[in-house]
């Protein structure tokens, strides 16, 4: 089982790469033997999409196949979202073009968004609604908002509100299960149907 983790603030440091390492450390302490591999676009490693992606231009090619064969050999996703004026950040929803269905289609992924406040509703709302049409991606019903995040998931326990802490470790904790179990049960049905249809490549 291997689960892929992107941490979409291009911040450096940022508050959503915390919440990332901190789901990476639960899932490895909690699950042996899962594989994890934890992406941050952080400094905006990928330029913006343009035409030649779809032209096979050698460079998005060498740029993109690690990124692809890591998502590929991945059975589910976790999306970490900040919120940024209401929104997902711009560098997020670009990976959302340089992938597909055949990276990330039929594959279960959890949503956490982080927010220094009260907000992290907004981004669930966005990518929910707009960033899986194509590719396929299976939002598990279950999401996370991490609010008042420099309060929690903290290393040092003297800088987080122990309450508030306690209950988001314990929200992801349970969250992962979920994106485990659901990432198992995907994982014939993707074998059993056919998921790539030549002539419905797009989502409708
Ligand atoms: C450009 C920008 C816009 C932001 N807009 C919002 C917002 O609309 N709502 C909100 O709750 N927080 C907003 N924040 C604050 C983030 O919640 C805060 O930076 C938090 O740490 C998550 O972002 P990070 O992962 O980049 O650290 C914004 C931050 C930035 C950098």
């Amino acid at each position: 089982m291997k689960i892929s983790i992107i941490s979409g603030s291009h911040r450096n440091p940022s508050q959503s790469e915390k919440v990332a390492r901190h789901i990476e450390k639960t899932l490895k302490a909690e699950h042996a033997g899962i594989e994890i591999w934890l992406f941050t676009l952080a400094d905006n490693p990928l330029p913006l999409w343009d035409q030649s992606v779809w032209e096979d231009d050698h460079a998005w090619n060498e740029r993109l196949a690690p990124i692809k064969e890591q998502l590929s050999a991945s059975d589910g996703f976790v999306i970490v979202s900040p919120e940024w004026h209401g929104q997902v950040p711009a560098g997020l929803k670009n990976l959302f073009l340089l992938c597909n269905r055949f990276q990330l289609g039929h594959k279960p992924a959890l949503i956490v968004t982080v927010s220094n406040g009260d907000g992290g509703a907004y981004p669930v709302a966005e990518l929910r609604m707009s960033s899986y049409k194509n590719n396929r991606i299976c939002y598990i019903p279950e999401q996370v908002i991490v609010r008042h995040v420099e309060k929690v998931l903290n290393d040092d326990p003297a800088d987080n509100d122990a309450s508030a802490d306690a209950y988001f470790r314990e929200r992801i904790s349970w969250a992962c299960d979920l994106l485990l179990g659901y990432a198992e049960a995907l994982k014939p049905m993707r074998e059993k149907i056919k998921i790539h249809h030549e002539k419905f490549g797009n989502g409708m």
